[in-house]
């Protein structure tokens, strides 16, 4: 994939009408709706500001969780979940769309600006296409929900064209959602020039130029509960990089595909041969696999759970792995003494728990002072990052959970294929 990209800077955009899509699936608190985060919001912001310094009209949009776009489908998934669907009616439907309102992010988004911001009660209905029209240079405004329409996860032409016909020019800033072939992030470039803004640009780079030409050795850390959902990362990953550090549930399947006992742990059995085709990969390529010596057991999983340290490959009947142990944590805190680049995906454990946090904690504080380009993954290694106090100490945190997966995966990103190229 081409990642190298048009941007704002190389088309003229004074006095153009800007339709920008950014990622504004904040999270929120559940009973009052009020932004938990808006780290998202704060990310769109030299975009948006370059925008309307430069005297464009910018009609900002994105999504927001998974709305039900019809009472029907909203009736099947509540079905799905139990409920009796004769007693739904159109009210509750409604009821859950108002949920999913970006209405949050726009008033967020002008105390941030320090301007107004126009919020309009649809996506391409009377409401939004009144506000665009008369929308003037330096002034901005936010489309509702895109996925309130049921055309954009289909991407479907006639939204996306309708979406277009708004504006002069299409600007995609949405990193989280570049790997959605939605009508709002690639299907609009069908009928206007498009270009990356300053976050897709700044992603592009970092994680692109890792992956493309990485300052060696590149050191990558793979971590999190599942085996399966960081299949094609590691696959891709041992292609590039010099050394895998493995951590987290997944270190467990492979333990068991080694001949180890694993007690109660996370344990994917589907996935046993595939472990040990990469393990088999790794010594084929020469990719150092490194895995945890020790481990921090537990009986249960709870919070309060007494922690035992133990060998990774011993580990007992009535005890599962909750954290990396005390020779991993220096083992892999050596690995990454001499990087030129680490790339780190996933929790070394389950470090929502003190207890079992330490390994977690020590991969982001060897990072911290390892002197390499030091790249974080979005989703629960950001938030890992972030909760352990050393966000600011990294390179690069991805904004993007699961559109940063897919793209060391290796695979095209729609958000990004259909930008023009420079
Ligand atoms: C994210 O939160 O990762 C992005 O906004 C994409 O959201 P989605 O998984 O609902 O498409």
């Amino acid at each position: 994939m081409n990642y190298n990209k048009k941007t704002v800077k190389d088309i003229d955009v004074a006095g153009k009408k800007v339709l920008l899509r950014c990622d504004f699936n904040v999270p929120q608190d559940k009973a009052t709706g009020a932004i938990t985060d808006d780290k998202r919001i704060r990310a769109a912001l030299p975009t948006i500001q370059y925008l309307l310094d430069q005297g464009a009209a910018v009609i900002a949009c994105s999504h927001l969780g998974k709305p039900n776009a019809t009472f029907d489908s909203f009736v099947k998934k509540q079905a799905e979940k139990g409920k009796d669907p004769a007693a739904l009616t159109e009210e509750d439907w409604k009821k859950s769309l108002k949920k999913l309102s970006l209405a949050p992010v726009a008033q967020r988004l002008s105390e941030l600006l320090g301007k107004p911001v126009i919020m309009a009660a649809d996506v391409v209905g009377p409401d939004a296409t009144a506000k665009a029209a008369a929308l003037q240079p330096g002034q901005i405004m936010l489309l509702e929900n895109t996925r309130f329409e049921k055309g954009e996860t289909k991407n479907d032409p006639e939204l996306a064209k309708k979406m277009a016909s708004m504006a002069d020019v299409y600007v995609s800033d949405a990193f989280g959602a570049v790997h959605r072939a939605h009508a709002s992030t690639a299907g609009v470039a069908d009928y206007l020039p498009a270009v990356s803004g300053f976050l897709i640009q700044k992603e592009l780079e970092i994680i692109g130029g890792a992956l493309a030409d990485p300052k060696r050795p590149l050191v990558a850390i793979l971590g999190g509960s599942k085996v399966s959902s960081k299949i094609g990362v590691i696959n891709n990953l041992l292609n590039i990089a010099d050394t895998i550090i493995i951590g987290g549930g997944m270190t467990y399947t492979f333990i068991k595909a080694m001949g180890g006992s694993v007690g109660k742990s996370l344990l994917e059995a589907d996935w046993l041969d595939y472990c040990k085709e990469m393990i088999q990969k790794a010594k084929d390529k020469g990719v150092k696999l490194l895995l945890p010596e020790d481990s921090v057991c537990a009986k249960e999983f709870s919070a309060d759970a007494q922690p035992v340290t133990v060998d990774s490959m011993n580990i007992p009947d009535d005890m599962m792995g909750m954290d990396i142990g005390p020779k991993a944590i220096a083992a892999y805190a050596d690995a990454v003494k001499d990087a030129g680049t680490v790339i780190w995906n996933g929790p070394m454990g389950v470090f929502e728990f003190p207890a079992f946090a330490a390994g977690t904690k020590a991969v982001a504080e060897a990072l911290s002072h390892c002197g390499a380009i030091t790249i974080i993954g979005g989703g629960d290694s950001a938030a890992a990052v972030q909760q352990l106090g050393y966000a600011d100490k990294m390179t690069h945190i991805s904004t993007g959970g699961g559109a940063s997966l897919e793209f060391m995966e290796g695979k095209e990103l729609p958000g990004v294929a259909c930008l023009l190229d420079k």
